[in-house]
């Protein structure tokens, strides 16, 4: 298995919209076990292809404080939504920053599985959440989008000074 590079924001390529995935390949496959592998290493709940910058609809998400609850979802849909909730919401992608975002409570999706069948599952609370935040970045969208453009523009260079910072 392969750790791979998980883009940093205020990188372009996470502006990038994936692609749907018409057959599951033994490369899609690879793709999904070496996300998994990537985001259990940086201690994430969740990835997304676009962050790997693979840009092909694939989520991977272990929201599970036993870390052994892997979920892959191929060309995941949300088909319901009931609710809403607040959680804080963090991302590998942007290290550190940590914001409260508005999402639906309740959701339900299908999707592809690795065996290629399709799934439908009913998800909440920080499951929930985490779906559609790894969906968002399938879209090209990052969470702190959602915060003002103040708030945005504050984050931006708090990151670049930091990227500069850790340079040689
Ligand atoms: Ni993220």
């Amino acid at each position: 298995m392969t750790i791979l590079k998980i883009l940093q924001y205020p990188d372009e390529r996470l502006h990038k919209v994936a692609a749907p995935i018409s057959v599951v390949t033994d490369e899609i496959r690879l793709l999904a076990q070496d996300m998994a592998e990537t985001m259990y290493t940086a201690n994430g709940i969740g990835l997304a292809a676009t962050q790997v910058d693979a840009h092909q609809r694939l989520i991977v998400i272990d929201v599970s404080d036993t870390r052994d609850q892997l979920h892959v979802f191929i060309n995941p849909e949300i088909i319901a939504v009931k609710g809403e909730s607040d959680y804080q919401e963090g991302c590998l992608s942007v290290p550190g920053i940590f914001e409260k975002i508005k999402r639906a409570e309740n959701i339900t999706i299908r999707a592809t599985g690795l065996d290629g069948n399709l799934f439908e599952l009913d998800a909440d609370g920080l499951f929930a959440v985490c779906i559609q935040h790894e969906m968002d970045h399938l879209m090209g969208r990052v969470f702190i989008e959602y915060l003002s453009q103040l708030k945005q523009s504050r984050i931006r260079s708090k990151l670049k000074k930091r990227q500069r910072d850790v340079k040689p």
